[in-house]
């Protein structure tokens, strides 16, 4: 046993629901609680006929919240509502935006030393949202608060991979600056094993990778968004939480996080996670080009989600 316990905050979800059945087969779970307005008691009960020692519990209501949260290191925020066809992960910023809000308040109150990893979209402004909670209840830990990128980062290696004709999972690159649109910006030059991409090359991974999420949002039709690679995606992260957490040493991995990085305040870029959370965030390394030019233009962008998260949580 690792006595570590997790909470799911959106358990019930599209998203909540693999993500709770891979979080119940993971080795690093004692004890998982599955929160959510609705479905969570009926979710728990399923999973808890599997036979891995993970203990699941299921929490319902906002009444539940605190009891979810109790005692939490670990707490993942796939809450909300998803994308339709033709929207931006933006457009989801009015109705996610009060929820990510309400549940920060939560774990301020309930488990404020808790790693946290939000999913709720749109990531670049609700992280701001969930640091501004916790700092207006005096508990805000920067090492404790990640916004997960890593499906960015696993689309990356599969799209990389298939175009140089390579196995999956043998390609690796850091994927950095937020999560939508042009404000997520792969680092083909930095993949390994290295490869020289042409310009056109570049232009056409770049685009899909940024695209990765409406690809998915488009072939479900009004369906929803990403929900299962999106679930193994978290699954990754959590568990790089949780080896850090345990002392595990070189745990890497991309987030977005609180950041001197760049000139923007929250920024994903490789980080090293360990017993405090996020130990240490990593300069850029040598751009390209084109990458520079990515990155110069991104950044308005994601200054403007930044300030409307804060904005939107002092209102
Ligand atoms: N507290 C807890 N859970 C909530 C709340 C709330 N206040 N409001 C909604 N939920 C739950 C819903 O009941 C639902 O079970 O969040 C879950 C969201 O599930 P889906 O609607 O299926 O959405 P999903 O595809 O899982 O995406 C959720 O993650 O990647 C992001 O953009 C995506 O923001 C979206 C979120």
């Amino acid at each position: 046993p690792t006595g570590f316990k997790v909470a799911l905050l959106g358990a019930a979800g599209g998203i909540g629901q693999p993500l709770a059945l891979l979080l119940k087969k993971s080795p690093l779970i004692d004890v998982l609680n599955l929160y959510d307005i609705v479905n969570t008691p009926g979710v728990a009960c399923d999973l808890s006929h599997i036979d891995t020692p993970c203990k699941v519990q299921g929490f319902a209501g906002a009444g539940q919240l605190g009891a979810a949260l109790e005692g939490c290191h670990l707490v993942i925020i796939p809450a909300g509502v998803p994308r339709k066809p033709g929207m931006t992960r933006d457009d989801l910023f009015n109705t996610n935006a009060g929820i990510v809000r309400t549940l920060a308040e939560g774990v301020a109150k309930y488990c404020p030393r808790a790693v946290v990893n939000v999913i709720s979209n749109p990531v670049n402004s609700t992280v701001p949202i969930v640091a501004e909670v916790m700092k207006a209840r005096g508990v805000y830990d920067p090492a404790k608060l990640m916004g997960v990128t890593t499906l960015d980062v696993l689309r990356a290696r599969t799209f990389v991979a298939e175009a140089i004709g390579v196995p999956p999972g043998s390609v690796d690159l850091p994927v950095i600056g937020g999560h939508a649109g042009i404000t997520i910006l792969p680092l083909l030059s930095q993949a390994t094993p290295s490869f020289s991409f042409t310009d056109d090359e570049v232009a056409k991974l770049t685009k899909r990778i940024q695209n990765g999420g409406t690809e998915v949002v488009d072939a479900k039709a009004g369906a929803g968004s990403a929900t299962l690679s999106m679930a193994q995606a978290a699954l990754r992260f959590g568990e790089s939480c949780l080896r850090g957490l345990k002392g595990d040493t070189n745990v890497l991995e991309c987030a977005y996080v609180q950041s001197t990085v760049t000139s923007v305040p929250y920024f994903a870029s490789k980080i090293l996670l360990g017993r405090s959370g996020v130990e240490a965030t990593y300069p850029l390394g040598p751009l390209s080009a084109s990458e520079r030019e990515g990155l110069n233009k991104l950044l308005p962008e994601l200054k403007a989600n930044i300030e409307k998260g804060i904005a939107f949580a002092h209102k």
